[in-house]
């Protein structure tokens, strides 16, 4: 696998801008389950780095847990409409107040998909939070309640986000410049 800087175009949002972000977020969720009966249900695997930091901002008490989809594509980076749960909860959510915690949303698909399953278990409040929200590709009219930054129609990579898998480490998110991008098996 290439290093990312060579296929890095450009960084769209350094470390600190996206800490300082993660801080807000956790404040003003915080503020919004004062009880502290909250769930975060973090979507594997591009949610993980997102949800660490988020988790270490929310003072109000919580419990997580992690689930995993995949969604039948039509190309290696579309999605298709259709996400299947390949890792279910651990956790019962009935009477629960449950935050969703994503990396991105993008076609809106996947956060249909498991809104629509999770919401036939009863949580007593079901929220998405996505650090990312890419609106131009939106398919699915899903709502984002907390949305850490809106980002153009690009692919991006780094903090939770892969190429091919890779590269889900950076602290940071970058623009991918495909046409220096050779992916693994094509080398
Ligand atoms: P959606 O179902 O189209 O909203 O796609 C959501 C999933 O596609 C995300 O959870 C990501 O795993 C992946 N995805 C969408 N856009 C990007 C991107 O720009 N970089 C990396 N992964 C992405
Ligand atoms: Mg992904």
């Amino acid at each position: 696998m290439q290093n990312y800087q060579d296929v890095l175009a450009e960084v769209l949002i350094d470390a600190p801008t996206l800490q300082a972000r993660i801080k807000e977020l956790g404040a003003q969720i915080s503020a919004h389950y004062p009880d502290g009966d909250l769930l975060l249900i973090c979507i594997l695997r591009g949610g993980v780095p997102f949800m660490v930091d988020l988790s270490r901002c929310i003072t109000a008490p919580h419990k997580i847990d992690f689930m995993a989809v995949s969604s039948y594509g039509v190309g290696k980076r579309e999605s298709s409409g259709f996400a299947r749960v390949t890792l279910d909860l651990q956790m019962d959510i009935h009477g629960q107040h449950v935050l969703l915690v994503e990396d991105i949303v993008d076609s809106g698909h996947t956060i249909a998909s498991v809104l629509d399953m999770l919401k036939t278990r009863q949580p007593k409040s079901l929220k998405v939070c996505a650090l990312l929200d890419k609106p131009e590709r939106r398919e699915a009219n899903v709502p984002i309640d907390y949305v850490g930054f809106t980002i153009p129609n690009k692919f991006v990579f780094g903090y939770g986000l892969d190429l091919d898998e890779y590269y889900r480490n950076l602290d940071f998110v970058g623009v991918v410049d495909l046409e220096k991008y050779t992916p693994p098996g094509e080398a």
